[in-house]
C-alpha cells in the first residue's frame, strides 16, 4: 500500500483536522494510508504536547523545511485566510499534494 505523509498547522482547525487524520484509516478503505509525519507552527512553546496529543511524529516551525522535506508528500494548509495563497504556492511548487479549504474572494 503507497503511503502519504502530510503536515498541519495546529490552531482549531489544525486540531480538528490532527483529529480526522488520526482516524482516517480506520474508518475507511483508503487507497494510501496517512502518516502524520511533521506538524507544523510558528508558534512552538506547546509543541511538545501537541505532537503527543495528536500523534504527530515531528514538529516543524518552519513551513519552508517542510516544504523541503522529501518526506513529506501532501500537505494540508490550517493558517489563517491570508496565508493561502503564498504557503499554497510554495507547497505546489515543491511538489506537495495540497488540501486547503480558501475563502478567496476577487475584488473589482
Ligand atoms: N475556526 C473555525 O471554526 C473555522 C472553520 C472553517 C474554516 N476555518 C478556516 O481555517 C483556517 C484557520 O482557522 P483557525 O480558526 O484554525 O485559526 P487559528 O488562528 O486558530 O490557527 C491558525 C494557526 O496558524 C499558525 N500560523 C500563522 N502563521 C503561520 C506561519 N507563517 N507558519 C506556520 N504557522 C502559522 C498560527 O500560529 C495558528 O496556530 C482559516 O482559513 C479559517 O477561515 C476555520
Amino acid at each position: 500500500m503507497a503511503k502519504k505523509r502530510e503536515i498541519i498547522l495546529r490552531g482549531f482547525m489544525g486540531r480538528t483536522h490532527s483529529n480526522a487524520w488520526g482516524q482516517v484509516n480506520r474508518l475507511f478503505d483508503v487507497p494510501a494510508k496517512a502518516i502524520m509525519h511533521t506538524a507544523c507552527d510558528k508558534v512552538t512553546e506547546d509543541a511538545e504536547y501537541y505532537i503527543d496529543a495528536w500523534g504527530w511524529q515531528n514538529f516543524e516551525s518552519d513551513f519552508s523545511r517542510v516544504c523541503a522535506n522529501n518526506e513529506v508528500n501532501l500537505v494540508d494548509l490550517g493558517t489563517p485566510n491570508h496565508l493561502h495563497a503564498p504557503m499554497a504556492a510554495e507547497a505546489i511548487t515543491a511538489g506537495k499534494h495540497l488540501r486547503v479549504k480558501s475563502h478567496w474572494q476577487v475584488h473589482w
